[in-house]
């Protein structure tokens, strides 16, 4: 849905300089095509199945995006209080809300069960007492999975790999049977899932797999133990093409899955984020200066590692590519923001034919990127676009300098 028509970068029928003239920059674009594309990859390939999307809200938590995403009755796996308010208000049906993440307040519990969420993924026992105990104070019966900890080794970045025993997430897995019993003889919960997510960003579905087996064998075990779940939740995970990797096709991992469970009366759950969003938006950003140098070459743009992290957090690769033709020679650039830090990169060595004042879209910036922006050297937050064929509407507006700081008090 980004491609080039007459030389120039289009996000579906738009021209992003079209874009960048009517709203300015730094700008996060959006495709709803590439939205709803990715979205019905995953129904279509749940067709027929008793299966529930519930797309990672984390990845990019935008009303815009959640509203489309819940048109397409899909839910939400959300982590926080702050992530229910949000599905809530783009009108999410709460019956379709899954609760996950390792920190669960007392008071995120009660609000999610005031909501009627569909479930918890409970990630220690401690937290189990705690569910139980809120649910007791409200007179009601909390809806869990326990999210087990399989300990395989999802081979992606060490910062977004949860399913090692020294993760700190999900039930150590030889732990998970007696914290079922647990759970099971407690009135105040009704145990009905069990839940595994084992990292990000993955290339290859083979450990996604393995986790698999090793869960379907617990469930089994625990149905000859009269536990009986309702639902399997697999998790997020699958990769996206940032470069030049091949990611693993959504229609043949789903189908590989189904055919795991095979006749086990399983409800399934997916928690995909990355996959729904990555590659349907782009950072749309212009240079302010070129600095040529004896070592490197930079390219100063306006946006910075406030606006996408990634590349500083992670090493992330992300291309950059030139929205129209600047006439001019390439050069290897780093493209680098303003912010006075030097891990404040979009991306090194990059061959870039421009000039001062080109624009230039950093792509794959649909999923964790506006949602994991600050306000670092008091840089208010990028706005953001949704483009619908021709058509282009703001969906976030740019932050203004005085709202930086209207939540601040001078001293008295
Ligand atoms: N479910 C749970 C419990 C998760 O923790 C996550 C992501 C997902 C689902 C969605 O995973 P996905 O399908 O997007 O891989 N900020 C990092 C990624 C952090 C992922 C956190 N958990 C990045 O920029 O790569």
């Amino acid at each position: 849905m980004f491609e080039f028509r007459n030389g120039s970068l289009h996000a579906e029928s738009v021209p992003l300089d079209a874009i960048a003239h009517e709203f300015g920059t730094p700008c996060y674009v959006y495709s709803r095509a590439a939205l709803e594309g990715a979205m019905a990859q995953y129904q279509s390939a749940c067709a027929g199945h008793d299966a529930l999307v519930c797309y990672a809200m984390k990845a990019n938590s935008n009303l815009a995006i959640l509203d489309l995403f819940a048109r397409t009755g899909a839910g939400f796996d959300i982590v926080s209080g702050g992530e229910l308010a949000r599905a809530i208000a783009a009108g999410a049906d709460p019956r379709k809300i899954i609760f996950s993440g390792v920190g669960k307040s007392a008071a995120e519990m009660r609000y999610a069960l005031q909501s009627d969420i569909l479930c918890f993924n409970v990630e220690s026992a401690a937290e189990l007492t705690r569910l139980a105990a809120v649910a007791d104070s409200m007179g009601r019966r909390a809806a869990v999975s326990i999210r087990v900890n399989p300990d395989v080794d999802a081979r992606t970045h060490p910062y977004i790999s949860t399913g090692l025993k020294e993760n700190k997430f999900g039930i150590e897995f030889d732990a998970a049977p007696e914290l079922y019993r647990t759970a099971s003889r407690m009135p105040q919960l009704e145990v009905v899932g069990m839940d595994c997510h084992i990292g990000s960003n993955l290339i290859e579905t083979a450990p996604l797999l393995e986790a698999l087996d090793k869960m379907l064998g617990l469930v089994d075990s625990l149905a000859g133990e009269g536990i009986g779940l309702r639902h399997l939740d697999r998790g997020g995970g699958l990769g996206i093409r940032y470069r030049d990797e091949t990611p693993p096709d959504v229609a043949a991992y789903l189908g590989e899955v189904f055919a795991r469970v095979g006749a086990r009366k399983l409800k399934l759950v997916f928690e995909p984020g990355r996959s729904l969003v990555g590659n349907a938006g782009v950072l749309l950003t212009r240079i302010e200066y070129l600095k040529p140098g004896a070592a490197r070459n930079f390219a100063v743009v306006d946006a910075a590692m406030n606006n996408l992290i990634r590349p500083a957090l992670y090493e992330a690769w992300h291309d950059i590519v030139a929205v129209g033709d600047s006439g001019v020679a390439q050069a290897v650039y780093d493209v680098v923001g303003p912010v006075c830090e030097s891990g404040d990169f979009l991306g090194k060595e990059r061959e870039l034919a421009v000039k001062e004042g080109a624009l230039l879209a950093v792509m794959s910036a649909g999923a964790y990127a506006m949602c994991m922006s600050s306000n670092y050297n008091s840089r208010p937050r990028a706005a953001e676009v949704m483009v619908d064929g021709e058509k282009m509407q703001l969906i976030r507006e740019r932050e203004r300098p005085e709202g930086l700081f209207a939540l601040e008090h001078l001293l008295r």
